[in-house]
């Protein structure tokens, strides 16, 4: 453990994956950090949640792969099923997808939000006895030049060194950060999805298959919709997915009760064997998805309250990263922290949006490029080149160490940031160091 203080207080507002994220490394790099959430009390919401590898390679370094070994039986095991994608209507298996070697340093975690999240959840608060203060709905955020703060809703005032705003999609302190409110776009999509236990797919020959022997992962692909079905904890519990064409007018990204016909409907002149899944759903939510067009800054003014995670870049699911770049988030601004020292937040915090944004932007991209290769599928290339609608797992995503990523690109950066600063006067945070960034 760290003898290390940096003297920093961050207090980090929500505690989701992206917040939690950012209060333990926070913690590992020798800062004060406390926690700040609305929920008044922790429940196991959501169903499937994805963390590539480049997320695994931050929970193995929580106290040496503890994490992780709390973490892996909830999460699902295709190592020998690997992920086989049929064709909507004849079912055919086109391509079987199979999975790479595991890796101790860097393994895939796929499972429910809910389960996943308490794990991290009890490790920052009973293992590092990091401070979550619950039922505090944050309502205003305040900086000047040597501090930050919050409102809490009845009144209180919280200070602190920095503020980590990791409030979610529909976030409060975006407005302050950006000076406007960002209105979110329908994606044209939305997700209908569901969990549940197996006992209707074991009692069914059609589906039992897929509950008998251990985990398994199959997609179907169509004309602009396709339907993922998994089986976890060794076939005991039924997760899907099914993205489909939607018009919505909403003003956030959010999920509704969703209706079983609707579903059916959708997949009537599909492959049976989707319907004979769907149909044993006994209740599913419509996620509506929205976008945004990334964020011309995810830090204020005067620099010290950063957006992190949902709440500066949503992402779609297609992606399968959103939770997974929340998390990179929250290592890369605990490390330039660190390095930066108390006496130049702003620049650290500038420097760790620099080392992050365009990464951030370009993993964004592939939400909208892999939905588009499966909906927009040419099966005669597919029929000549299976491996052309696989997953894409691209190694520059998932092979990524953001943490010494960040520690090895801080330097020069973070440089540029001061100097700049100097040359406007230090320490009067500089109209023209925030003009780079803030529009
Ligand atoms: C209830 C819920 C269920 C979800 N289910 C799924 C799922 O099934 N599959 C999936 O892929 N993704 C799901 N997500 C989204 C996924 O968790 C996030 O996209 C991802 O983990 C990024 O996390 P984040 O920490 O940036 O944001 P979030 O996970 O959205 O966390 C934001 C946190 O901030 C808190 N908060 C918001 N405003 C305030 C305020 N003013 N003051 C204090 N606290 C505040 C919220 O209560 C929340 O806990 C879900 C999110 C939520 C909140
Ligand atoms: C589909 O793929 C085939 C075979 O590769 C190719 O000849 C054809 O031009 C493609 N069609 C479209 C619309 O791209």
């Amino acid at each position: 453990m760290h003898t290390f203080n940096s003297g920093i207080k961050v207090i980090v507002v929500g505690a989701g994956f992206g917040g939690l994220t950012a209060a333990v490394e926070c913690h590992r790099q020798g800062h004060n950090v406390e926690i700040y959430e609305s929920f008044p009390e922790l429940k196991v919401l959501g169903d499937i949640i994805s963390f590539g590898s480049n997320a695994g390679r931050i929970f193995h370094r929580w106290s040496d792969g503890d994490v992780v070994a709390r973490l892996r039986p909830l999460c699902i095991d295709i190592q020998d099923y690997g992920f086989r994608i049929h064709k909507w209507d004849t079912g055919e298996v086109v391509y079987h997808q199979k999975r790479k070697p595991p890796s101790l340093e860097a393994p895939v975690l796929n499972g429910h939000r809910g389960e996943l999240h308490q794990v991290l959840f009890n490790y920052a608060r009973d293992d590092l006895g990091i401070p979550i203060h619950l039922g505090q709905r944050v309502s205003e955020y305040f900086e000047d030049d040597s501090a930050a703060g919050i409102v809490l809703k009845d009144g209180q005032k919280v200070l602190g060194d920095v503020i980590i705003a990791a409030d979610g999609v529909r976030s409060k302190a975006r407005e302050l950060v950006l000076g406007y409110v960002d209105k979110p776009k329908s994606s044209g999509y939305a997700v209908w999805r569901a969990w549940f236990s197996n006992e209707d797919m074991i009692a069914d020959p059609r589906t039992k298959e897929f509950c008998e022997h251990g985990d398994t992962f199959n997609g179907w692909i169509g004309p602009d919709v396709h339907f993922l079905f998994s089986t976890i904890k060794g076939g005991k519990d039924c997760c899907w997915v099914l993205t489909h064409k939607d018009d919505h007018d909403i003003d956030e990204s959010w999920s509704f009760p969703g209706k079983l016909e609707e579903v059916l409907q959708v997949l009537k002149d599909w492959d049976p064997v989707c319907k004979a899944i769907v149909e044993k759903t006994p209740s599913l939510v419509d996620w509506k998805l929205v976008y945004r067009d990334p964020l011309p800054t995810w830090i204020s003014k005067k620099g010290r309250i950063s957006l992190l995670g949902d709440a500066a870049h949503p992402f779609l699911p297609t992606s399968a990263q959103g939770a997974t770049q929340a998390m990179e988030d929250g290592v890369s601004i605990a490390v330039c922290l660190r390095r930066a020292g108390k006496d130049h937040i702003p620049a650290a915090l500038e420097t760790h949006q620099e080392i992050r944004y365009d990464r951030v932007k370009a993993v964004q991209k592939t939400g909208e490029s892999t939905r588009d290769l499966w909906h927009k599928t040419n099966w005669s290339e597919v029929k000549k080149n299976p491996e052309s609608i696989g997953f894409p797992r691209e190694d520059w995503i998932h092979q990524f160490d953001t943490e010494k990523n960040a520690e090895e690109t801080f330097e020069d950066i973070f440089r540029s940031y001061v100097e700049l600063r100097t040359t406007a006067s230090f320490p009067l945070v500089s109209a023209q160091a925030s003009s780079t960034v803030v529009q």
